[in-house]
């Protein structure tokens, strides 16, 4: 977390217009862009209590997006509320924008689109507004290249759906104002999300390159024979995977005891995947149309009907885990009973 202005960067040293705290009840949201990401990003603050304003260029993402909400309600089993009623559509970006505290702009992942978005939310959204986009990988500097008052953009990466997967990457850029990034961390929490603060405007951001470094790997594994892709599968789930959801890889390291790693990490460095581009054989398959389950292959055979099933699958085991995760109680309060002693976790 930020402690206050870097004397090494001036730019981002200036103070922004004053705005509320991020506790106050009168904050009011907006989200640009009513697709995918957008209607879950609308539906965790009203559901949180906050009014939410949504603009979208295509009148039928409009149309729709209350309808795609009520849904993603239904899943969480939130049927005795209505979050809806604070949810507004708007087909002008400057009523979406008006008296707004935070924008959240979750339009397609292409830079010209974000740039001309945000050339307008600079001009039209209050002056204490914080501006954010839910890029997945652009860094915010390109987005944000040639704008008047660029301290207050951040980025904030949530995950897709973000009422079911609670992260959520604030990005720093260069730019930014420190206040900002600390004030949508604070908003970010008091909704129920998990705030991580991004120190640095680097492609992929965390979760990303993690992820995305794990695919490299798991990708190089089948092109050299080593397993099926299906076993790559198998391995994570039911090996590693078990326990990434409850303890990190630096933490586990920690408790298993860095030798260990270290002991690991010099049998195996010199011979892990380092393709410097995507791999050939991703590229050789999106070439063919082997695209994934839509296409009937991708690194996996599907069958008409398999992939809706296992999406649904997904969507219930995560939805089971924010029930339970809703259940526990606040963070700092002590469990009911000690659990026992386990195993040191290794491997
Ligand atoms: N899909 C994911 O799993 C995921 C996860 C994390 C982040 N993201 C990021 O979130 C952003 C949105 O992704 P998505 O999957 O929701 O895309 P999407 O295609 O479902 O939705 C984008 C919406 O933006 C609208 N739009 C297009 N131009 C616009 C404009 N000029 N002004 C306002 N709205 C406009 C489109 O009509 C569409 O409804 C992207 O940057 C993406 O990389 C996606």
């Amino acid at each position: 977390m930020s402690t206050g202005p870097d004397p090494a960067r001036p730019d981002a040293a200036r103070p922004d217009a004053a705005r509320p705290d991020a506790a106050s009840p009168g904050l009011r949201v907006a989200v640009i862009g009513a697709g995918l990401m957008g209607a879950g990003i609308a539906q965790v603050f009203v559901t949180a209590g906050l009014p939410v304003a949504i603009y979208d260029s295509a009148p039928a993402a409009l149309e729709s997006v209350r309808s795609r909400v009520a849904e993603g309600l239904e899943i969480l089993q939130i049927l005795n509320e209505n979050p809806l009623r604070l949810l507004t559509t708007a087909g002008v970006l400057a009523d979406a924008v008006l008296g707004a505290d935070m924008v959240i702009e979750a339009a397609p992942e292409r830079l010209a689109v974000k740039q001309a978005i945000f050339a307008e939310l600079d001009r039209l959204a209050p002056p204490g507004a914080v501006l954010a986009s839910n890029t997945s990988a652009i860094p915010i500097r390109d987005i944000t290249a040639g704008l008047r008052r660029r301290q207050r953009v951040i980025g904030t990466h949530f995950w897709n759906p973000p009422y079911l997967v609670p992260l959520v990457e604030v990005v720093q850029a260069a730019a930014s104002d420190l206040a900002a990034v600390d004030w949508a961390m604070a908003l970010l929490d008091r909704i129920g999300m998990k705030p991580v603060h991004v120190a640095a405007d680097v492609p992929g951001f965390v979760g990303n390159r993690l992820q995305h470094a794990l695919k490299r790997e798991a990708i190089a594994l089948v092109a050299n024979g080593v397993c099926t892709a299906e076993t790559v599968d198998t391995v994570t789930r039911f090996g590693f995977g078990r326990r990434l959801g409850i303890v990190g890889p630096l933490e586990q390291s920690d408790l298993t005891g860095l030798e260990l790693t270290l002991a690991i990490h010099e049998t195996i460095m010199p011979v892990l995947d380092r393709t410097p581009e995507p791999h050939p054989l991703l590229v050789e398959k999106v070439r063919r149309g082997e695209t994934g389950a839509a296409a009937g292959r991708g690194f996996r055979d599907w069958t008409p009907g398999q992939a809706e099933a296992r999406r649904a699958e997904v969507t219930r085991e995560l939805a089971g885990q924010a029930r339970r995760a809703a259940a526990q109680p606040p963070q700092g309060q002590p469990p009911q009973s000690q659990p026992p002693p386990g195993p040191r976790a290794c491997g």
